[in-house]
C-alpha cells in the first residue's frame, strides 16, 4: 500500500479482514505513520480474526517481489479544486513510486488510485514500462456504486438488486450508462422520469466533490477503499470478475492512447480482457468528450 493515508490505510484494513493477501505492506513518507498504522492495524487481528500480517515500512527495499501495489500517495483535492489540478504535483510523486517498484518487483501489478488517476496511471505505466495487462486505475468501480447508492437509496430498493454501470475518466464528465441500469432485472428507464434519472447522474458525477465539500479538508476513502479491494480480490483469487477499470485503450470503443473506464475482465494476471458493450450515440458522444477531457490532461503534463 503505497500511501498510509486515509485511502491507503483503510484499503489495507480492509484486505486484511478478508485475508486477501499473506502480508500487507503499508509505506509512506511521513515519518512513523505507516509503522503505526501497520501496527494498530495488527493489534486488531486477534479480535477480527484474521491472519494477514501488516507492517509499516518508510522505504522500498522490502517490498521486493510484492504482488500488487496499491498507489494511493499524493496530494487530495481541497474544495473548489479540480482533479486536474493535481496532475503536476502528483505526476512528479507518481513518478518516483514507480521506478520504486519498477526496481524492486518488476511483475507487480500497479493498482493506482492518486488523482487525476487515468492519467496517473499513463505516469505509472510510461515510467515502469509495464505492459497494460499490469497497470489498471481504480474509478469505475466507486462511480458505479456511487451510482448505485443513489438510485437505491431514490427507489427505496437493496442496492444489490441495482445494476448499473459508468464509463469514462474518473473526472466530472465520466459516462453513466443509463440504458444498462437495471433495477432487479427492469430497465430503471421504466421506472423513474427522464428528469429524476438525470438528477441521479449529475449527482454520480460530482460524486467525489459532494464529499470534498462536506469533509472540508480531504476526500472521500470508505468507497474508494471499497473499490479497489475489489479489483485487488478478482487479481489474487483470479475470480475474472467484470468492473469498470480505467486502462490503457489499443482501439477498443473506437479509442487509443489514453486510460479511461471500460467493463474489464480481472484476473491473476491483471487486466484479461476489456468488453465493450453497445452504446447509444449520446452515450458513445459523451465517451468522447470524457476521453478528450483525460486526453488534454495528459497533454498539460507533456508540456510540463
Ligand atoms: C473521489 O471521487 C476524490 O476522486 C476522488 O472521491
Amino acid at each position: 500500500m503505497v500511501g498510509a493515508g486515509h485511502v491507503g490505510a483503510t484499503t489495507a484494513q480492509r484486505i486484511a479482514e478478508r485475508e486477501l493477501a499473506r502480508e500487507v505492506l503499508l509505506i509512506d513518507v511521513v515519518p512513523g505513520l505507516p509503522e503505526g498504522k501497520a501496527l494498530d492495524q495488527w493489534e486488531s487481528a486477534p479480535v477480527e480474526g484474521f491472519d494477514t500480517r501488516l507492517r509499516g515500512l518508510s522505504s522500498y527495499e522490502e517490498t521486493a517481489g510484492s504482488g500488487v501495489y496499491v498507489v494511493t500517495a499524493g496530494l487530495a483535492r481541497k474544495p473548489g479544486m479540480s482533479r486536474s489540478d493535481l496532475v503536476m504535483k502528483n505526476a512528479a510523486i507518481i513518478r518516483s513510486i514507480a521506478k520504486e517498484i519498477a526496481a524492486h518487483s518488476p511483475q507487480a501489478i500497479i493498482l493506482m488510485v492518486t488523482n487525476p488517476l487515468d492519467v496517473m496511471a499513463y505516469v505509472a505505466k510510461e515510467t515502469t514500462g509495464f505492459d497494460r495487462r499490469r497497470v489498471i486505475g481504480m474509478a469505475g468501480i466507486l462511480d458505479t456504486a456511487r451510482f448505485r447508492s443513489f438510485i437505491a437509496l431514490e427507489l427505496d430498493v437493496s442496492v444489490q438488486d441495482v445494476q448499473a454501470l459508468v464509463l469514462g475518466g474518473h473526472g466530472d464528465s465520466m459516462v453513466p450508462l443509463v440504458s444498462s441500469v437495471s433495477v432487479g432485472g427492469i430497465p430503471l428507464t421504466q421506472m423513474l422520469d427522464e428528469e429524476r434519472i438525470e438528477a441521479l447522474v449529475e449527482r454520480t458525477r460530482k460524486g467525489g466533490g459532494e464529499i470534498v465539500s462536506l469533509l472540508k479538508s480531504g476526500s472521500a476513502y470508505y468507497a474508494p477503499s471499497a473499490a479497489v479491494t475489489q479489483m485487488c480480490e478478482s487479481i489474487v483469487r483470479d475470480k475474472k470478475r467484470v468492473l469498470p477499470c480505467s486502462v490503457w485503450l489499443e482501439g477498443e470503443y473506437g479509442l487509443e492512447g489514453l486510460f479511461l473506464g471500460v467493463p474489464c475482465k480481472l484476473g491473476r494476471v491483471g487486466l484479461e480482457g476489456i468488453l465493450e458493450a453497445e452504446l447509444t450515440d449520446g452515450e458513445r458522444s459523451a465517451l468522447e468528450r470524457s476521453a478528450a477531457e483525460v486526453k488534454e490532461t495528459m497533454e498539460a503534463l507533456s508540456a510540463e
